[in-house]
């Protein structure tokens, strides 16, 4: 049982903005005390990627059960709650309207305050919910399935867009390049474990952008050169895809980190944080860190489970917003893209 006492909030997070359905409490913003996570990866998995109506489809059938799962695994009642958190955008829009309804159903059935967050903010959070107190400024990478962006952040939730991809999401393009190398979905994880037999530099592929002094991103040439590369490499009789492997990860992320701390040197902050999918991967994890350190610089990332989707970050972002009273309405709408992170 857990013990309440006045000062505290419980707040539910209902995530479904792709392929996990998700459903947490956390108090306070900052202590979990359940994060159900239940994934459809077994069910896209034939597939090579996301169905976005099956995706809507199973949130349906799995969003009852996640959410008493959450109150089972926390030892609390529907009425412990204080405020109902909910990813609105973006997402996947049928996915996300799952979520959506069953959070304005479950607000307004307890007389709730809604709350709707955004999933790329949450993600973030996630680095707040592991670490506490991180000292600001600091620069932010997110790299997600469908996002690329560097933020330079004056708080935890005050930021500004320095840069961000031009084309495909870094999780995007090690889901593509997966797939085309016939290693399965998802791809980032997929890459990561091949990698590990094999060994870059076997071939070449481009840093793209390395060259260019702002903060942008492009990963689809990198992409395309990959696959033309395998076709070629194909051909010639190699079928060492481990290598293959490594070096596309490495060709990522070494370009990922290179402009990260491009940007932390520029502004002149000595913390980096990691969010997204994407910031599960070791050797982003490894190669930032070991570049930061020489810099006299501090990297943090969420564990993996909070790396990828989960219903935690949603209710966890969502605290701040609880404490100012910024409640939506039940005309809380979803939305599929967002002008900006
Ligand atoms: O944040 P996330 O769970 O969903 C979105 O908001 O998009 O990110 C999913 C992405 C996928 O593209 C997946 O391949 C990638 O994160 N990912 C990874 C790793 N684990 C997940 N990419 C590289 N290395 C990993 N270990
Ligand atoms: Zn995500």
């Amino acid at each position: 049982m857990v013990y309440l006492s006045q000062q505290e909030v419980l707040i539910l997070g209902i995530e479904t903005s792709c392929d996990e359905t998700s459903a947490a409490i956390v108090r306070d913003g900052r202590d979990i005390l359940s994060n159900v996570i239940h994934s459809q990866i077994s069910i896209h998995q034939p597939f090579g990627g996301v169905v976005p109506e099956v995706a809507s489809r199973k949130h349906i059938e799995n969003i009852p059960w996640v959410v008493d799962q959450a109150f089972t695994d926390a030892g609390l009642t529907y009425e412990d709650i204080h405020a109902v958190a909910v990813t609105n955008r973006p997402g996947l829009i049928g996915a996300l309207l799952v979520g959506l309804s069953y959070a304005k159903g479950f607000a307004y059935a307890l007389k709730l305050p809604l709350i709707g967050v955004n999933h790329l903010q949450g993600h973030i959070y996630a680095n707040i919910l592991e670490h506490g107190d991180i000292p600001f400024p600091a620069v932010c990478l997110v790299v997600s399935g469908g996002h690329t962006s560097l933020l330079l952040m004056e708080n935890q939730s005050q930021y500004q867009l320095l840069g961000g991809t031009l084309d495909d999401a870094a999780g995007e393009a090690f889901d593509k390049v997966a797939r085309f190398l016939g290693l399965g979905y998802p791809g980032g994880p997929a890459i990561e474990k091949a990698a590990r037999t094999g060994e870059a530099g076997h071939v070449r592929l481009p840093r793209v952008f390395l060259d260019r002094p702002d903060y942008n991103f492009s990963f689809s040439g990198l992409k395309t050169a990959a696959m033309n590369m395998w076709i070629k490499l194909q051909r010639q009789g190699d079928k060492r895809v481990d290598n293959m492997a490594a070096e596309f990860q490495l060709a990522l992320v070494e370009v990922l980190v290179e402009k990260t701390l491009r940007a932390a040197r520029a502004y002149e902050v000595s913390s980096i944080l990691l969010a997204g999918g994407v910031a599960a991967n070791s050797l982003l994890r490894s190669l930032m860190e070991n570049r930061a350190e020489d810099e006299g610089k501090k990297v943090y990332y969420p564990p993996i489970e909070l790396c990828t989707d989960n219903a935690a970050m949603i209710a966890g972002r969502a605290y701040e917003d609880f404490c100012q009273g910024i409640y939506a309405g039940l005309d809380l709408n979803a939305q599929a893209h967002l002008p900006s992170i």
